[in-house]
């Protein structure tokens, strides 16, 4: 597979904007030195984003070409029927460039391997806040029809890369005979309690970025069976953190990176100190022993659990949630 634009290098950190709608936070944020912002449709709070992003061009914070902005198609936009739906995909880019007040995106990516029919999809998840199947959802998988979508649109300016979310090494492979666009990055989940090491390695081989989201375990309160509390919380985080006199959340950020410098990690707060300390987690070392001491932690343990499964068999998932 190839490439027609070049590669671009990604920040080293970047800013999760889920459950975020403080547009201070985000001004805050990219004036302590944070880059690559990532967003999404399915988060309903562009226009906070658009509105820093403006905010901090005028002030002359930076510039547009100083931020990576990334954006992501949601479950509700793929392309249903071929030939004919390629314009969902068309419009949710236009929407999310309008509400981030932007010409173009650094990086669009397919949020999920798998579709709604519904456009106007009130809660499109696969399970619902409490974790029972969504019984409103039909679903097919169509993401290659989706992916050259992505391409066309790439083609015609309105992003500079496109990529992928939430896919398994068997989907990046389905992918990679279909088309001759690689991704340029895959985004998945992607700390201690779920390490996900066979895909990370598989996208590095492959020249593909990795984008490492939830780094602190998402503030959920729903907890792997044998750690049985947060990563935040677990004990041998905080005792490698303690002895490198640093936070548990910088421990969990530099873990993120230790195993590979391709490996972004993408972490979310609005608290302006949380964000300067999470900011402050790369540019030292973790010893190998306390690497593998972390990694040990791994429960393949998934704090998004709409896709399908503790092995991550998202087919498995899908079939889950329509109840078959
Ligand atoms: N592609 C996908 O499907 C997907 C899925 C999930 C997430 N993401 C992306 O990845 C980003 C990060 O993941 P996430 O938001 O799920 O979770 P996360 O970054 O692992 O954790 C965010 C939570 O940790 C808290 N927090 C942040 N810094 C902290 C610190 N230093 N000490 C203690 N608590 C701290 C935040 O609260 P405060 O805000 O109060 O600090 C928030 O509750 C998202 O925002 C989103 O951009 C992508």
């Amino acid at each position: 597979m190839s490439t027609t634009s070049p590669p671009l290098s990604l920040p080293p950190i970047g800013l999760g904007t889920f459950k975020t709608s403080i547009t201070s936070s985000i001004y805050h944020a990219v004036k302590s030195g944070y880059r690559l912002i990532d967003c999404a449709a399915a988060y309903s709070n562009q226009e906070a984003v658009g509105d820093a992003l403006q905010q901090l061009f005028e002030d002359g914070v930076v510039t547009r070409d100083d931020i990576f902005v990334v954006s992501k198609l949601p479950n509700t936009h793929h392309v249903w029927t071929e030939g004919v739906d390629e314009g969902r995909v068309e419009s949710s880019l236009k929407d999310t460039l309008k509400e981030l007040k932007l010409d173009k995106l650094d990086l669009f990516l397919m949020h999920w391997p798998f579709a709604f029919e519904d456009v106007n999809l009130h809660y499109p998840s696969a399970r619902l806040s409490d974790g029972s199947p969504n019984p409103s959802v039909s679903m097919k998988c169509e993401y290659k029809s989706t992916w050259d979508a992505m391409v066309r649109f790439r083609d015609l300016g309105l992003c500079n890369q496109i990529g992928v979310s939430n896919f398994t090494i068997e989907q990046m492979e389905d992918l990679k005979s279909h088309s001759a666009v690689t991704p340029f990055c895959n985004q998945f989940e992607y700390h201690p309690y779920c390490t996900n090491d066979s895909l990370r390695k598989y996208c590095v081989d492959s020249g593909i970025k990795v984008m490492a989201y939830s780094p602190l375990g998402s503030g959920s309160s729903s907890y792997p069976p044998i750690s049985g509390c947060s990563l935040l919380d677990n004990s041998v985080i905080k005792r490698i953190a303690t002895a490198n006199s640093r936070s548990a959340a910088q421990t969990l950020i530099n873990w993120s990176t230790a195993s590979d410098e391709n490996v972004v990690p993408v972490v979310k707060s609005e608290n302006e100190g949380r964000i300067v300390e999470n900011m402050a987690a790369l540019g030292w070392e973790l010893s190998r022993d306390a690497v593998e001491n972390i990694s040990d932690l791994n429960e393949n343990y998934r704090f998004f659990k709409s896709y399908g499964g503790v092995n991550g068999g998202w087919h498995d998932g899908v079939l889950e949630a329509r109840g078959e």
